[in-house]
């Protein structure tokens, strides 16, 4: 059983995706973090991230077994990912092993913006989650609140708009849902009802 979850930054795929995983007993990756470990790997060693050779040998040495999300989760390692994440020679290489974690028994919930589209484009389930870029901010303030850090909503509502610029608008593999993917929007949804309507398309691919 595989299954592809893309959406944009902040949709609450991330979250869905590790709930799935949990409840369905199937391993999880979140394939941000792969982008971001390449991105992280530049900014360590103050490498430029706009060599596409530097950034692919980078992508070649990623293991996906010691992908740290407290590191990774950074801000600035974001924005460095997203600048990465448009060159074709680390995409091969990172949805090369994304495909490979896949692949392996009993098979795996893939979270990203090119699951269902590329990496697994046969994935028994699609699924793709959205909200608006208002919502999406809000939910992003109120984390950053809860953990006493300090951000302004303006600031982090007009990233969210240049992320999904920049995530949609790329020519190698845009941000975009599959033909056959199921839309969960939850602009007005809690995530436990977005993890139920998630489960009910799990429980009707499994019936088919
Ligand atoms: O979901 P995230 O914020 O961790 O993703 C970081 C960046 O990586 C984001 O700008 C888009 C990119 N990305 C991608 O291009 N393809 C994926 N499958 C996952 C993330």
């Amino acid at each position: 059983m595989i299954i592809a979850i893309d959406g944009p930054a902040a949709s609450g795929k991330g979250t869905l995706a590790r709930r799935l995983a949990a409840q369905l007993g199937l391993r999880h990756l979140d394939t941000g973090l792969t982008y971001r470990a390449v991105g992280n790997a530049l900014l360590q060693v103050g490498l430029p991230l706009d060599n596409e050779e530097l950034a692919a040998v980078a992508a070649s040495n990623i293991d996906l077994g010691a992908l740290d999300p407290a590191i990774l989760s950074a801000h600035e390692i974001g924005e460095a990912a997203s600048r990465i994440a448009v060159m074709s020679p680390v995409r091969e290489i990172l949805v090369s092993a994304q495909r490979k974690f896949a692949e392996q028994p009993p098979g795996a919930v893939l979270d990203g913006r090119d699951i269902g589209t590329v990496v697994c484009p046969d994935a028994d389930v699609k699924l793709f989650v959205t909200a608006s870029p208002e919502t999406r901010a809000r939910r992003r303030h109120e984390e950053i609140l809860s953990k006493n850090g300090d951000a302004s909503y303006d600031n982090i509502l007009s990233d969210i708009r240049r992320r999904d610029a920049r995530d949609m608008g790329r020519s190698d593999s845009p941000l975009k849902p599959a033909p056959d993917a199921h839309l969960i929007d939850t602009t007005t949804m809690d995530i436990e009802t977005a993890f139920r309507t998630a489960l009910a398309f799990v429980e009707e691919a499994k019936t088919d």
